[in-house]
């Protein structure tokens, strides 16, 4: 049912239209108790709406519209395993492959990615040079990449001097290539070649970079050159064909969406930097939001709550950004991958039935470490004309005076742009009755980090039901790439001068080929 023919829809709209619902500090009179009313809290997560345009009223009215898309029944079809991903005819396997239980096939593969790691951490398995595994280099891009490197990251200083170090090699960039080499002893590197359909170019190429690299290096002997590589995919014929021997492919469930991958053998580089025990723990954490995603009222689901402000925002406030702060280095790559998550998964206008979709869609996604944010463009969201919901994020677990100097600065941010100033002098201004959510993690760990990105998964999947649209394909992502393939080949067999191009590539084209 598409969302813009319901009267609720109309009703939501006629809301927005009084702008009383923008007067933040006039809410707050209204409701003294308002930021207890709209604080919810799920497992190692409170989150504080109170500082947005919101109301538990005008959530009741939108859960209304929910309801209307059948989100209950939407989010009973995931967790069945229903082929929800209609235009790939498939499910989405990404909460069936963190369940501790799950299934024979889903326990193999991740068994089968452990008994790898355990080989490589024990030196049971040693690379293509006799050596012990050092560090592990991840090639791979977009959801095989920014997940893990996420992880890797928020995670890492759970690490000791002798764990193996976690490096990822995304793009074809030379200088990237450089700096990789500065950084490891490719010797005694094991390289993760990560792609769901390795049909990827980066990856294959980069893969092929590293094994010419392998190459030139004295007493290289080519019948070991494999046991420096291991390959998570979800073609293993593709993997087959790339040489890999079976003992070093780590199958996952074709279903599981790329962006949706790093409970699967995608997150190798993960398990590779925290251990078995604390990447259980991974899953753990974000099963427990799985299931409170599942078992929640929605007056009280905190990813359904997300997902349904971001529509009042998008759809009735016209609100084309969203901003997402973490105020924690360890957090610093979260933007990035809620970018692909959240862009990728709904920045589309075809809906569910192939009809287009009058209706705006996923937002423009950015954000930075908060800190740095403060010091770079914050000033617009003070004083532009233009405003955006925020998502701030803080991690509450080291009661250090530099950690809490952070966090004050996080809350000092919200409550400048919710308060304003009453300047004498016009150019001090700032309006305030700008909106933000706060988010506070109680620590972050593995379990809570897997709470914090299955919180995220869930209001992609929400917003999805509400646009109805198809959160888990990607169609739009072909046709730069066919285009850059087809220059590719013309450039290799000399026909450039053959190509149908737009003058303005073309001379582009040129100049960069000079
Ligand atoms: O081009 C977009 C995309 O297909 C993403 O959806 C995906 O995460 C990325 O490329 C990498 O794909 P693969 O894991 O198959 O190499």
């Amino acid at each position: 049912m598409n969302p813009d023919f319901s009267d609720q829809w109309d009703k939501l709209k006629h809301i927005a239209s009084n702008h009383d619902i923008r007067d933040i500090q006039g809410l707050f009179a209204i409701d003294t108790n308002r930021n207890q009313n709209l604080s919810f809290e799920a497992h190692d997560i409170f989150i504080d709406f109170s500082k947005n345009w919101m109301t538990a009223d005008l959530f009741s009215q939108l859960i209304t519209l929910a309801n209307e898309a059948q989100l209950k029944n939407k989010i009973e079809a995931l967790f069945a395993g229903k082929p929800i991903n209609i235009s790939e005819k498939k499910p989405a396997a990404h909460t069936s492959q963190r369940k501790l239980k799950a299934t024979e096939k889903i326990v193999q593969d991740r068994e089968k990615m452990f008994f790898i790691a355990e080989n490589y951490f024990s030196g049971v398995y040693k690379t293509a040079f006799n050596k012990k595994v050092k560090t592990v280099v991840n090639i791979g891009i977009g959801g095989s990449y920014l997940g893990p490197k996420l992880a890797v990251q928020a995670l890492s200083d759970l690490q000791t001097s002798n764990d193996i170090k976690v490096l990822f090699f995304p793009s074809v960039d030379d200088v990237a290539l450089v700096s990789l080499l500065q950084n490891c002893d490719l010797t005694s590197t094991l390289f993760c070649v990560s792609s769901k359909s390795l049909g990827t170019i980066e990856t294959i190429s980069n893969k092929k970079t590293i094994l010419d690299l392998l190459k030139n290096i004295t007493d290289y002997n080519p019948s070991s050159a494999n046991q420096s590589f291991v390959v998570a995919t979800t073609n293993q014929d593709k993997a087959k064909e790339l040489a890999i021997p079976s003992s070093h492919i780590m199958p996952f469930d074709h279903a599981t969406g790329g962006r949706f991958s790093v409970w699967s053998s995608i997150g190798f580089p993960v398990l590779m930097a925290i251990g078995r025990e604390k990447f259980l723990q991974f899953l753990a954490g974000a099963e427990c939001m799985d299931e409170h995603f599942a078992q929640t009222d929605f007056q009280h689901n905190i990813p359904v709550l997300m997902a349904l402000l971001s529509v009042w925002y998008r759809n009735f406030i016209d609100l084309p950004a969203y901003a997402v702060i973490p105020y924690d280095v360890r957090l610093r790559n979260l933007p990035a991958w809620l970018q692909q998550l959240m862009m990728e998964s709904n920045g589309k206008m075809i809906d569910q039935n192939g009809r287009n979709l009058d209706i705006s869609t996923s937002p423009w996604v950015f954000g930075d470490h908060g800190q740095l944010s403060q010091h770079a463009f914050f000033q617009t969201f003070h004083q532009g004309n233009d405003i955006l919901p925020i998502d701030f994020i803080g991690v509450i677990d080291k009661n250090s005076e530099n950690q809490n100097f952070l966090l004050i600065n996080m809350l000092a941010q919200s409550a400048a742009l919710m308060n304003g100033n009453k300047s004498n002098n016009i150019q001090n201004l700032c309006p305030g009755n700008r909106p933000s959510t706060t988010i506070l993690l109680k620590e972050l760990t593995p379990s809570s980090l897997g709470q914090l990105l299955a919180m995220y998964e869930h209001m992609i999947f929400v917003q999805s039901v509400i646009w109805n649209i198809n959160c888990f394909d990607q169609p739009g992502v072909e046709l730069g790439k066919n285009i850059a393939k087809n220059i590719v080949s013309h450039l290799k067999d000399g026909t450039l001068g053959d190509i149908n191009l737009d003058k303005s590539t073309k001379q582009l084209l040129n100049r960069v080929l000079k």
